[in-house]
């Protein structure tokens, strides 16, 4: 018999944000905002899960004011009157349905994406490389720098004026934030790069502080990161607990409140050679490194993962038997799910009924429409 869900829908307070459960819905791009706008169909895409349950909802990425910031024509712009007049109505709407709700703000930095399109201005990273060894656009000045930093304090506040209730700065995967942290991309030589990953952490550090500094003390801030990034899956920012906290603490220092541990399995343990098999996963010890609130992410309730669902690989439905003794241990606060949301916008509902029969599977061919 399946475990029972009841951890799952436990309230969970922090700062200014009162949840009701713990289910997170991950960011996910899904590029239908025409000219990088978001319109109805989007604010009923998003008001659909909140209909659903989902306790907190993150935004799909949704890039600031940098010219080149964005990887793709369909992405949302968080910046200009008619993009944010855009947002306004998700938000109105996810509130109506009593949802909470955060952007995740976003720049893209050189990665491409699978279409051919390209911004028509060269786009910026930290060092002019894609990955490590590709060259690809402008390393960036200290002023862009300073730009940046300005640009996403500018949407973070914008996103409380809207009346959205926390903020996602997005940091993982191999985009701009990322390309600072990772070696591989930064080899600059000014106080933005160095041979450590605390050094590293400097860009991201200025970013949470001026995006704090921007929204007031109260309101909270959520930082997503990764070991893995889309260039490389294998890479690692931290081999070692101490490595990581050197990363993490002064991102907690600076006012992320909400680690974001971006993982492709949930189930797999960081550092199995410290604590087993059956260790902590990267929420886990992030949150037991830095006392912060952590969610953690990745093949909830399907059996492979969301890369291979790109290339149209289906995923068998899970239970959550490996979930729920997780957060029963107290693991991390807060459980993100990506695709299952795509394809069942009342999963958490039907999560919370027992009606797993009733799940609907997930196919990638759901990532084709805007439901
Ligand atoms: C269609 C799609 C788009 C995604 N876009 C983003 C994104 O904009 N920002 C982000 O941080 N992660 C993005 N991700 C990763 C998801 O947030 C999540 O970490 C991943 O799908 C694993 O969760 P899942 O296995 O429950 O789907 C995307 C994933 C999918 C499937």
């Amino acid at each position: 018999m399946a475990a029972p869900t009841d951890v799952l829908f436990r309230p969970f307070r922090i700062k200014s944000l009162d949840l009701p459960n713990r289910i997170v819905m991950a960011p996910m791009t899904r590029t239908f905002a025409p000219e990088g706008i978001p319109g109805d169909a989007n604010a009923a895409y998003y008001r659909r899960r909140a209909d659903g349950g989902v306790g907190l909802i993150l935004s799909e990425g949704t890039v600031i004011d940098r010219p080149a910031s964005r990887n793709h024509p369909g992405i949302p712009f968080f910046h200009g009157d008619a993009a944010l007049a855009g947002w306004k109505t998700v938000i109105d709407e996810v509130h109506a349905a009593g949802g909470k709700m955060a952007p995740q703000i976003w720049h893209t930095g050189s990665t491409r994406t699978m279409t051919d399109w390209v911004p028509d201005v060269d786009v910026e990273s930290p060092s002019g490389l894609l990955a490590p060894d590709k060259p690809r656009g402008l390393a960036m000045s200290e002023q862009d720098i300073a730009d940046t930093i300005a640009a996403f304090a500018k949407a973070a506040a914008d996103a409380k004026r809207l009346g959205f209730d926390t903020v996602e700065i997005h940091g993982a995967h191999g985009y701009l934030i990322d390309q600072f942290f990772w070696a591989g991309t930064n080899t600059r030589e000014d106080s933005y790069g160095g041979a450590t990953i605390a050094e590293r952490s400097r860009f991201a550090v200025d970013v949470v502080k001026a995006v704090r500094a921007a929204v007031g003390p109260d309101f909270p801030v959520i930082l997503r990161l990764s070991q893995w990034k889309q260039q490389d899956y294998a890479a690692r920012l931290a081999t070692t607990p101490d490595e990581m906290a050197s990363w993490l603490q002064p991102l907690v220092d600076a006012g992320a409140d909400v680690l974001h541990c971006s993982q492709r399995r949930f189930w797999e343990p960081e550092f199995p050679e410290v604590d087993g098999e059956n260790g902590l996963n990267f929420a886990g010890w992030a949150k037991k490194l830095t006392g912060a609130a952590t969610i953690s992410v990745g093949s909830v309730g399907l059996s492979g993962e969301f890369i291979a669902a790109f290339g149209g690989e289906t995923s068998q439905r899970t239970d959550l038997d490996k979930l729920i003794d997780r957060m029963e241990r107290d693991e991390f606060d807060l459980i993100a799910v990506g695709r299952a949301l795509i394809s069942d916008a009342d999963w958490a509902k039907k999560v919370q009924a027992g009606d797993s029969e009733g799940l609907k599977d997930f196919s990638p061919a759901a990532l084709a429409e805007l439901v």
